[in-house]
Parts: C-alpha cells; structure tokens; sequence
C-alpha cells in the first residue's frame, strides 16, 4: 500500500514556493486518498541556530498553514519530528551507512557551507541522512517536494540501497521522489535565476503565507521583470527566467498549465498581467492566511493536533524501527 511521507522545516515563515512546490500538492495527494504523513522537521531547522521561543511559534505557525491549507490531522498524520523519537535513532543508524565522500557531494550543503565549512554545524553536514530516516521510518515510497530536494532523496535511495546490501536483507523499499506540476522550483522575485527562499535577506524577493493582501499586491507589483510583453508560446520565456517565473506562479495559483496561461495572455505587457496574478494570488492565498490567523490564537490546541498525529507516526515507526535494531544485531531485552 503506498505511503506518502513529506516534511518542512519550522526555520521560517512559509513561502509561496513552499505553498506551490510542496503544501498545495500536500493536500492534493491527500485528498487523493493516499495515506499521507506529513512532518515540521524541528531537528532539521537547528541544524542551524534557532531561537528557542521562535523555533516553537514557527512550528505551530508551520502546523497551522498546514491545516489552513487543506491538511485534514484527521485524515493525514501531522505532526513535529522530534516528538517520535525513530526519526533520530534511524539517523544515526543511517549515519553509519552514509558515506563522508556522499555528503560531501550535496550542492544544499555546499551552498549553505559556503566557504566557511569548518564553522558549521556537524548536522548540517548530516543532514540528508536524517532526511532519508524521517522516509524510511515508515517505509514509504513516495515523497513530494520541490526540485531542490532532488538530490536528498537520490542520497535516500543510496541509503536503503546499502543498507539492503550490508545486511543482506530486502527492507527498505525503494523511494520515488514526486517532482510534478508548473511550480517545483519557484523563484526569487528580485531574481529570476534564485530560488525564493525564506532565508533570502530581502522580503521582497518572496510572498510569505503570512502576507496581507496589500503586501501580496505590492510585491508582485515591483516583481523584476523585462520590458518586452508576453510570448505566443512557451519556447518564448526561454531566456527570460522573471518572465517565465510569474507564468508559472500563475500556472500553480489558478491549476492551468504553463502553455494555457501563455495562450490565454499572449502579447499582454505586464502593466496588464502582474495585476490578474496579483488579484489571483490574494483570491488563493488570503483565505489560508485568515485561517492561519485563526489557528494560531489557540496554541494549546495546535500542540494537541501535534501529539495526536505524533502518536499515530510513533505507533508506525516502532515496529519498523525494531526490525531495523534486530537486522543490525542490536539487543531489545525491554
Ligand atoms: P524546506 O523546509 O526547505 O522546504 C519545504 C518544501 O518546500 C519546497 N520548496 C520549494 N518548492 C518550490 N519552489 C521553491 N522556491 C521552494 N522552496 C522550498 C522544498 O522542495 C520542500 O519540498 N529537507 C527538506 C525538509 C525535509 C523533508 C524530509 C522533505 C526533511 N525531511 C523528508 C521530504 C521528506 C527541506 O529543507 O525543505
């Protein structure tokens, strides 16, 4: 039966590149009825420094664009990663498996690094091989995420592989990464060639779940774009990465493909396009905002959807954990 595991990290507020290339389709592969268990990955976020009191608001905050956006706690598992304790204890395991000249080899890392490797922290560094737990603690098989995630989950299936082939066992199982849709890498407003990421220094570079409509409008308005109107076709956004990001926003926000978005807006300057993408982000994203608004006036009620769905990932990942501890030759006499 196939099992769909994904996770955020609580290390910021969320983006709409995290909405579109991962929460939006989150929900649809829920509702598609697959069984979906969906992670805030807290040990992942201090892998670099995290404020305390911070790291827990934007966990809940995380929780709660969740349920705004469609999660159902009762239909997908939600909860944070540190509160089942398998994801840390198959880290390890996977640690030992992992090989240094892998790690290495991760461009996140290396961007995150940057040249300063020696100052980062040792979890950075292992990162992915938490990563590849967190999938494989529940066996499952298919993980959507963005295009940046790609090489994790290659790094995943490394993984399961070596560790099938060590112990001469066939146990974890294969994982496909699910890459889909028109917005699998969205992109920086300032800057059609970067990713739009929660950690850029500028605001304006990306459209927070957390932005009111003014805001939502105002940054699409002063959106980086290049003077010549929209193409016939898709082959002409080639070379025009801004461009080519705003149809693909649009593309995701109104569930058209990048082709028809193109067809319906053939020749319009921007002056026209950037108000209807601005009017459809607001329709789309307002109402999660208000909902997450709401959520998060009840904290205590957050922290118990949590519990709940940490109950039921724990009650899947023992077992599995257990088997791995008796393949690897470790003894449970309690
Ligand atoms: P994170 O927290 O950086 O991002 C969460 C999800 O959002 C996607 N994403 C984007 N998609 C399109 N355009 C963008 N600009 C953009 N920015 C982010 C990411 O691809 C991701 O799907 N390592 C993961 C968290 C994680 C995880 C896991 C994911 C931990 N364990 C197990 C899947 C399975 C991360 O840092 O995501």
């Amino acid at each position: 039966k196939p099992r769909i595991f994904s996770g955020i990290q609580p290390s910021g507020g969320l983006t709409l590149g995290n909405y579109l290339g991962a929460l939006k389709r989150f929900v649809e592969k829920q509702d598609e009825g697959i069984e979906t268990i969906y992670c805030l990955v807290d040990l992942h976020a201090i892998t670099v420094w995290q404020d305390p009191e911070r790291l827990r608001q934007q966990t809940r905050e995380g929780a709660a664009a969740f349920i705004a956006a469609g999660i159902d706690p009762k239909r997908s598992i939600l909860f944070n990663q540190s509160q089942v304790t398998a994801h840390a204890e198959l880290g390890w395991i996977f640690n030992c498996i992992a090989r240094m000249g892998w790690m290495s080899r991760m461009t996140q890392f290396k961007d995150k690094a940057g040249k300063n490797s020696e100052n980062v922290s040792l979890g950075l560094f292992a990162y992915p091989s938490l990563m590849a737990a967190d999938i494989l603690a529940y066996h499952a098989t298919m993980v959507p995420v963005g295009d940046d995630q790609k090489q994790h989950l290659e790094l995943c299936r490394d993984i399961a592989i070596k560790f099938n082939n060590d112990y001469k066992v066939d146990f974890f199982p294969v994982v496909e990464p699910l890459i889909e849709g028109a917005a699998t890498r969205v992109m920086s407003l300032r800057d059609g060639t970067k990713k739009m990421s929660k950690s850029d220094p500028s605001d304006q570079s990306r459209i927070n779940l957390t932005d009111d409509a003014d805001m939502i409008a105002q940054k699409i308005r002063k959106a980086k774009t290049d003077p010549e109107p929209l193409p016939e076709t898709l082959e002409g956004l080639k070379d025009r990465p801004e461009a080519k990001n705003l149809v693909n926003i649009y593309a995701a926000l109104a569930g058209m493909t990048p082709e028809a978005v193109v067809a319906e807006y053939a020749g319009a300057q921007f002056g026209t396009f950037k108000p209807k993408l601005a009017e459809l982000s607001v329709a789309k994203l307002s109402p999660i905002t208000t909902e997450m608004n709401r959520l998060m006036k009840d904290p205590a009620e957050i922290d118990r959807i949590l519990g709940q769905g940490a109950e039921r990932a724990d009650a899947i990942a023992q077992p599995i954990l257990a088997q791995v501890k008796d393949i690897v030759g470790m003894i449970r006499s309690r």
